[in-house]
């Protein structure tokens, strides 16, 4: 309704013939009186913005809009999804990744990676007939929202999500916008944390780690997809892979994530998104989700990163999982993400990190929550499908067939994991081995509750 104001407004202000210094200052007006309006308002899209309801300068507008034009590469064409994203195929070579100034003389990986190997077991043949039933879900042409649209992107071009000025100004700053700003957790170090986790700036964990310090090239895992509800706009709920390396308790954490996200503040709506995460120093300066920065390097051009998962697991209903594998390609050394059975999404150049141009000492899949605490209690942000484990298959969320990467680039069943979950009565996890799922673990929780209040 506002963008149409706005286009309404751009055709009066043409029909008077207003002359302005430069378009560019008018349109800048026009933005500054749209959110005005939107204060007015109170809601925009179905969101409640009160949050921002302050007036935006018109100075702030002005370098949002030149981040935005760094970050939003021009589009050979551009694809509108049904659930209001803008999706815009760019050339390959002109994609954000390339600005990084440690990839100034990279070369986009031409060769395809060198895929892990399956360790073979007794019960896998019936296991494979079974992914293959169930893959076909997965990776079938439209499981994202945007390929609702029919249109697809040209080949030599990637799909990227167009970032708006709504999605910047709902961040803290400019500087936060597609960060994570995560309190890191040492599970090794748990129970003199605890108490700094849960009074810390609200990050809450439902998740399973490696217990052994070995040495780790990447992780697999299959996870179910749910839209758990947020309380506030600035609180997320994710399901994820973590890939770490470094010390956990210091400045120089890397790590590599990927999993499906709900996040108002980051996406505008309630809907779970693919996502990617990469940091070189604990989450501090580098890094970000999915395409917001220069780093990950797309390869594919049927997913966009950070778009809408479709369907998703419904009560005691159907259920729908994604198979997510990072791993690090022996041949040249960077990290790729892989999709369903063999999809590949792109990868994070080796050149990005520090202790991971090497190996992984950690790995971590599970639940993450941010609890704002508003209104002086736990907030009902739910974990997963907002049930406790102890529910089960339909009800409760999974992740399922854990998996590692070890040094000769071959997966296996991982069978040495812990759980951590800071506050059991807000949301927890439950991990078991089976054949058909090898390890796996339910996890999730409606936050407040009387019981976590
Ligand atoms: C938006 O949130 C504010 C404060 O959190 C609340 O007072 C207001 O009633 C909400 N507005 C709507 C329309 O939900
Ligand atoms: C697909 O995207 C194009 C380009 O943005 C748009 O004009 C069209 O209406 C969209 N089609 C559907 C079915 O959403």
């Amino acid at each position: 309704m506002l963008l149409a104001l706005l286009a309404t407004l751009n055709e009066i202000m043409a029909d008077f013939n207003v002359v302005a210094k430069s378009s560019h200052l008018l349109h800048l007006f026009l933005l500054l009186l749209c959110f005005v309006l939107a204060a007015k308002t109170g809601r925009v899209s179905g969101l409640n913005y009160t949050k921002y309801n302050r007036q935006v300068s018109r100075l702030r507008l002005e370098r949002i809009q030149k981040h935005l034009e760094k970050i939003n590469k021009p589009p050979l064409i551009t694809i509108e999804s049904p659930d209001g994203d803008i999706i815009d195929c760019v050339h390959k070579r002109k994609q954000p990744a390339l600005d990084h100034p440690l990839l100034k003389n990279h070369k986009i990986q031409r060769v395809p990676p060198e895929m892990p190997k399956m360790k073979r077991m007794k019960h896998d043949e019936a296991k494979d007939r079974r992914e293959n039933e169930t893959s076909k879900k997965g990776s079938s042409r439209q499981w994202q929202m945007w390929h609702g649209n029919g249109t697809r992107c040209p080949k030599g071009t990637v799909p990227i999500r167009r970032s708006s000025m709504h999605d910047v100004l709902r961040a803290k700053s400019l500087f936060h916008f597609g960060k994570k700003q995560r309190r890191l957790i040492n599970p090794a170090r748990r129970r003199a944390d605890a108490p700094d986790i849960v009074s810390g700036n609200g990050h809450e964990h439902a998740i399973a780690y490696t217990r052994t310090s070995q040495e780790f090239y990447g992780a697999r895992a299959t996870i179910n997809v749910w839209d758990p509800s947020i309380e506030e706009v600035n609180e997320f709920s994710l399901s994820q892979i973590w890939v770490l390396s470094g010390s956990l308790d210091g400045p120089d954490l890397n790590s590599i994530e990927a999993g499906w996200q709900v996040s108002p503040e980051l996406y505008g709506d309630n809907r779970p998104r693919l996502f990617t995460y990469w940091t070189s120093d604990s989450y501090q300066a580098t890094g970000c989700y999915n395409l917001l920065c220069a780093g990950f390097v797309q390869t594919n051009s049927r997913v966009a990163i950070g778009a809408s998962i479709s369907p998703i697991s419904q009560y005691a209903a159907n259920q729908y999982d994604i198979t997510i594998l990072i791993w690090k390609d022996p041949k040249l050394g960077n990290w790729w993400m892989g999709f369903g059975d063999d999809t590949l999404i792109g990868y994070w150049p080796a050149e990005l990190f520090t202790h991971l141009a090497d190996h992984a000492t950690m790995v971590e899949w599970g639940g993450e929550v941010v609890n704002s605490r508003s209104n002086g209690q736990h907030t009902a942000t739910q974990m997963g499908s907002g049930h406790f484990p102890g529910d089960g298959f339909g009800k409760s969320s999974y992740f399922r067939n854990l998996e590692v990467v070890d040094a000769d680039n071959s997966l296996s069943s991982v069978r040495d994991i812990s759980t951590l979950a800071e506050n059991t009565n807000c949301y927890n996890i439950k991990s078991a081995y089976n054949n058909e799922w090898g390890t796996f673990f339910y996890y999730g929780g409606p936050g407040n509750n009387p019981r976590c209040p």
